[in-house]
């Protein structure tokens, strides 16, 4: 069969797509290169698109008019959809990010789902694979846009608690036997389109609907500190979606683009849950932070409350400190503040050190994209295995809005619920001093041994304005910087 210039043009713009989202992929594996990784991925996104366009000079000139006004339609959703995206993308805080890529990841799901409708609606297909992989990627996609919107909503605290009730699983595996049911009728009614006369649209419109059903009861009985692994759940399921369709439209860029994004969320969701120790069906169907408190065994000693100017002053006379920063830092946007004590501290000739947990803060990566946003340099910040030793020798460790990630119950306490998990070792330093708000508990919901350690004092406040008091404290003190 001969390709013409213009099939053979999409094939090679395509390709040329593909090869930008894969290369963007690889650079963002590091924080040094990932900001170039994402331009070069948004490049690829852009030609992915202006080779959909290219597809106007592939076909019959009778379908031409309509292709026209279908182009039309396209630049006004290209121009409302990016603008809008545009202006959110700008002005989004950086502890509202996880909401933000729920409902765009929401979006993907259903412009998947979209696609789906209408190949399904078209009634093009008779063979089986098509139609199923067609009707998958529809489930997949539905599925996974009321869910990122049901996770979207629990993140921005618009439904803020998980909704359970007595035979829940059974109702939705009734629920997702019934969806297959009714896709499996829209199959046989297909391939006997030919001998008996069945209208398939009100089976469609019913699949899709169960199909959106199911993301929600899915998603209702889930805690909203789990969303983010449910979100990258459901960001591998778009990406799958996004693939079967591009299986069915035969279109390499968004097969390509589909797998990647599928299998990244894939692995992201499991890197996730390792690093929690949790495995994926514990997330789904456990009620973690409410039934993890009282699995906790006993803690010995008191919370030694003590004044930031101590604290702040006490670490300038360090010689070397360690930072641990966790959601709390994020909430309090104290980054600039603590970044500003940092740089005092180095003038006074104190080693300074940043260790990240995979999990802090409640997205992979928040808090490196948090001190990179401060202009905290890379070589600072240590990840957890590669800083772990160092605590042995520190002067000081300096908890910043973080909990769980340094409770020492993980290592010790086998009846605790984030047992085996690994932690960020801050009770092995001299001193350890945690800035926290009052005595709130962290993703976990559960009390931290850490903070009744001999070495350890509580230093209370908001983040950001105890910052402000240790700045004015070791300026207070009127020592000539280092040389
Ligand atoms: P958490 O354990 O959640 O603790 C955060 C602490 O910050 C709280 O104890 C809170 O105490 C304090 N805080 C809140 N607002 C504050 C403010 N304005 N100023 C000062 N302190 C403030 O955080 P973490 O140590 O970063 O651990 C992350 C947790 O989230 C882990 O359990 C992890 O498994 C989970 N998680 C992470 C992810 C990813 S991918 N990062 C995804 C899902 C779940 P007060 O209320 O007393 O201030």
């Amino acid at each position: 069969m001969l390709i013409t210039t213009a099939q053979f043009a999409i094939g090679a713009v395509d390709l040329a797509a593909a090869f930008l989202f894969l290369f963007g992929l690889q650079r963002m594996s590091s924080p040094v290169t990932a900001p170039s990784g994402i331009k070069v991925a948004g490049v690829g996104m852009a030609v992915a698109v202006l080779a959909s366009f290219l597809y106007v000079f592939s076909v019959e000139d009778a379908a031409k008019p309509f292709l026209v006004t279908n182009i039309s339609l396209a630049v006004i959703a290209l121009v409302v959809g990016g603008g809008i995206a545009w202006f959110a993308g700008k002005r989004v805080a950086m502890t509202a990010m996880p909401q933000m890529v729920a409902i765009y990841n929401g979006l993907g799901g259903g412009a998947a789902g979209a696609i789906a409708a209408v190949e399904l609606f078209g009634g093009k297909y008779s063979g089986l694979t098509q139609l199923g992989v067609t009707l998958l990627g529809a489930l997949i996609g539905a599925v996974s846009m009321s869910g990122s919107i049901i996770a979207w909503a629990k993140l921005d605290g618009v439904l803020n608690r998980p909704m359970r009730f007595k035979g829940q699983r059974e109702l939705n595996a009734l629920v997702l036997l019934v969806t297959i049911a009714v896709g499996g009728t829209i199959v046989f009614a297909t391939s006997m389109r030919d001998f008996l006369d069945i209208s398939t649209s009100g089976l469609i419109y019913g699949f899709l609907a169960l199909s959106l059903v199911l993301g929600i009861l899915l998603t209702l009985p889930i805690g909203g500190a789990d969303m983010p692994v449910v979100i990258s759940i459901y960001n591998a399921f778009t990406g799958l979606a996004v693939g079967l369709e591009g299986f069915v439209l035969q279109n390499p860029a968004l097969m390509i683009a589909g797998m990647v994004v599928g299998a990244a969320g894939m692995l992201l969701t499991l890197l996730m849950a390792q690093a929690m120790n949790r495995s994926i069906a514990n997330v789904l169907f456990s009620n973690f932070g409410e039934v993890s408190a009282q699995k906790q065994g006993a803690i010995k000693g008191e919370l030694k409350p003590t004044a930031a100017g101590d604290a702040g002053i006490a670490m300038r006379y360090a010689s070397k400190v360690i930072i641990i920063p966790g959601y709390g830092l994020a909430v309090a946007q104290g980054q600039q503040k603590l970044y500003e004590f940092v740089k005092l501290l180095q003038a006074g000739g104190v080693n300074v050190k940043f260790a990240i947990h995979p999990v802090a803060g409640r997205m992979p990566g928040q808090m490196d994209v948090l001190l990179a946003e401060a202009g905290v340099p890379y070589d600072m910040i240590f990840q957890l295995e590669d800083i772990n030793a160092d605590f042995a020798t520190t002067d000081v460790a300096l908890v910043i809005g973080a909990n769980d990630v340094v409770n020492p119950a993980a290592r010790t306490d086998r009846s605790s619920p984030i047992f085996g998990m690994p932690i960020l070792d801050a009770d092995k330093a001299k001193q350890v001093y945690v800035v926290k708000r009052g005595e709130g508990k962290g993703y976990a919901g559960i009390v931290n041994s850490l903070f009744y350690g001999d070495n350890c004092n509580m230093v209370y406040g908001d983040a950001q304005a105890v910052l402000i008091k240790m700045i004015e404290a070791v300026r207070g003190l009127g020592l000539p910087a280092a040389a």
